[in-house]
């Protein structure tokens, strides 16, 4: 993979460079309640324009469905990018029509833009290689040179991650080579004792990584939604808790297989619960109380780890030399079911091991939480695409990128 500094050492005056980022950001209405991922990319594209290219960034945000969608602009990240480089940024309207062409050419040396919303063309994400092909050949158009930053998109087969750099002299930008610098260390002779925690709703997004994990991690911490599955397979009543029944067998024979690695599963053991999923728009406080995870009652939901879980989790990972965390253990945008995030957050900022943080919601978390992002080895930007690297899965964006 070239790097964004032999790319500048070749000279980039002048010329077009199409970087291709994940300003996929969370907002609500049109603030960003998160520019983590903005700010992320900043020294790629800094460092670009200090080389005198014409920076066009370009960036998905959320699912439109192929076609213009106010509510999916990515105008207020890219004025928030004007604010964090202390530059005008110009902002095309459309991918790759009228707008993106005139705002592309008036680009002077040094200077910045960012296009509308990739996915706004059924093109971007299309499964037709063909569809695809002819959308990376529009954007192709735009640029002389491709540069690979959008971390979080790396595992998407999508036209601006994948078609493009076919078409272009390509090279890797800074946030790619520190996030695969980091993921390696936790593939490759990783430091034990090596703990994950894993949370967020649904077993089955996470199958693949605990299926890989039981071959390397020493511990595995469950927590979220997906936890309940795992107390059910366990013989528990979880009431009217999130539960995906069919992954049961899945994660029956996970159990099985933990035990015979000697890999330690360890599962909340109190949870909190209401009767309701809490309002997060009001965040108004809502009736909940603390019940042993093997004795949830009927018609109460888990919402969050409990007390006695979160000294547990704690002291699973106190010792731990190496930490990876993907997905928050509770509803943790209202304040009555942050408590197990907080603690998982507070016990990887007390540890001394090496902890990174994988992925939108828990990295999100982290900065919600008030955390100190230093205080941890390593923030991904990448939820989806820590996990699936993690896995061992061939990414069709680093893919493209290698050679
Ligand atoms: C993410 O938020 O994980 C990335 O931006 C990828 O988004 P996607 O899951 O909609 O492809």
């Amino acid at each position: 993979m070239k790097t964004i500094d032999e790319l500048l050492a070749e000279g980039v005056t002048g010329k077009r460079v199409f970087v291709r980022a994940d300003l996929n950001v969370p907002l609500s209405g049109t603030t960003i309640t998160d520019d983590g991922r903005i700010r992320a990319v900043q020294p790629t594209v800094e460092k670009l324009a200090a080389g005198g290219a014409r920076v066009i960034v370009a960036s998905h945000l959320g699912r439109p469905k192929g076609a213009p969608d106010p509510a999916f602009s990515l105008a207020p990240a890219a004025a928030r990018l004007g604010e964090l480089i202390g530059a005008d940024v110009a902002f095309a309207t459309d991918t790759v029509g009228e707008s993106a062409r005139a705002t592309v050419a008036a680009l002077t040396d040094g200077k910045v833009a960012v296009i509308e919303n990739l996915r706004f063309n059924p093109g971007e994400t299309s499964k037709d290689d063909a569809e695809r092909g002819a959308f990376a050949d529009q954007l192709a158009e735009l640029a002389d040179v491709y540069v690979g930053d959008g971390f979080g998109a790396v595992h998407r087969k999508h036209a601006s991650v994948f078609d493009l750099p076919a078409r272009l002299p390509h090279a890797a930008g800074d946030l790619i080579a520190t996030e695969v610098g980091v993921l390696k260390k936790l593939t490759e002779d990783v430091a034990r004792p090596y703990a994950v925690v894993l949370g967020g709703s649904k077993v089955s997004d996470k199958l693949g990584v605990i299926d890989h994990l039981l071959e390397r991690a020493d511990r595995i911490l469950i927590g979220g939604g997906m936890a309940y599955t795992f107390l059910k397979a366990q013989g528990h009543e979880v009431g009217s808790s999130l539960l995906q029944e069919d992954q049961i067998p899945a994660v029956l024979e996970y159990l099985k297989r933990a035990e015979e690695k000697g890999v330690e599963f360890v599962l909340p053991v109190d949870v909190v619960v209401s009767e309701q999923f809490p309002d997060l728009k009001t965040k108004a406080p809502s009736r909940h109380t603390t019940v042993p995870a093997d004795a949830i009652p009927a018609g109460v939901m888990g919402l969050d780890n409990g007390p006695e879980t979160n000294k547990l989790y704690a002291s699973k990972l106190a010792d731990a030399v190496t930490v990876f965390w993907n997905g928050p253990m509770g509803v943790f945008e209202h304040p009555d079911y942050a408590e197990g995030t907080r603690a998982v957050a507070q016990a990887l900022v007390d540890s001394e091991g090496f902890s990174v943080v994988g992925g939108g919601d828990s990295a999100a978390a982290v900065r919600i939480l008030g955390f100190d992002e230093n205080a941890f080895g390593h923030i991904s930007t990448g939820g989806g695409a820590s996990l699936e690297y993690l896995e061992g899965k061939t990414l069709p964006g680093l893919a493209a990128l290698e050679d």
